[in-house]
């Protein structure tokens, strides 16, 4: 099943290309940008942003997943990742699980500087996946303030 058409994929890889210039990556120099498509059309960015504190990093992935959530993005389609390299670089482990909670059936594509790109499908990076199916997760976020 095709998950995106060519002219979006396009507009994904822009957005992730573009995201990477903005990385903060100071310890590794190792800039990534990310770009999630919802189901329903919106797109989002994201960059790396690293800490001196080495672990609080997170990863170009997760950010613009975080942030489109925010924007209220429900389900994950696909996820672009750019990196300027000669060749393309996978989600790390974690960013694979966060994918999961999203887009269980989302399609990861990973392209670069050179002509080699990555196209799986999150099944096939996460088999056997830990998610909320587990947990049992109400649907709508209890909102106790008032
Ligand atoms: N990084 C990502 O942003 N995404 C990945 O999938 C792999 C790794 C970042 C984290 C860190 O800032 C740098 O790349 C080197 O690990």
């Amino acid at each position: 099943m095709m998950t995106v058409d060519d002219e979006t994929l396009q507009t994904l890889i822009e957005t992730a290309r573009r995201a990477s210039e903005a990385a903060y990556c100071p310890y590794s120099r190792f800039p990534v940008g990310a770009a999630v498509l919802g189901e329903d059309g919106a797109i989002v960015g994201g960059c790396n942003v690293e800490n001196a504190s080495y672990g609080l990093t997170v990863c170009a992935e997760r950010n613009a997943i975080f942030a489109a959530v925010a924007k209220g993005l429900t389900t994950i389609r696909v996820v672009v990742v750019f990196t300027p390299t000669e060749t393309p670089t996978a989600p790390c482990g974690a960013c694979r699980q966060v994918i999961h909670e999203f887009g269980p059936g989302a399609e990861i594509i990973s392209v670069c500087d050179g002509p080699d790109r990555l196209r799986a499908r999150l099944a096939e990076l996460l088999p056997v996946a830990f998610g909320p199916r587990a947990l049992d997760p109400v649907d709508e976020p209890k909102r106790t303030l008032s």
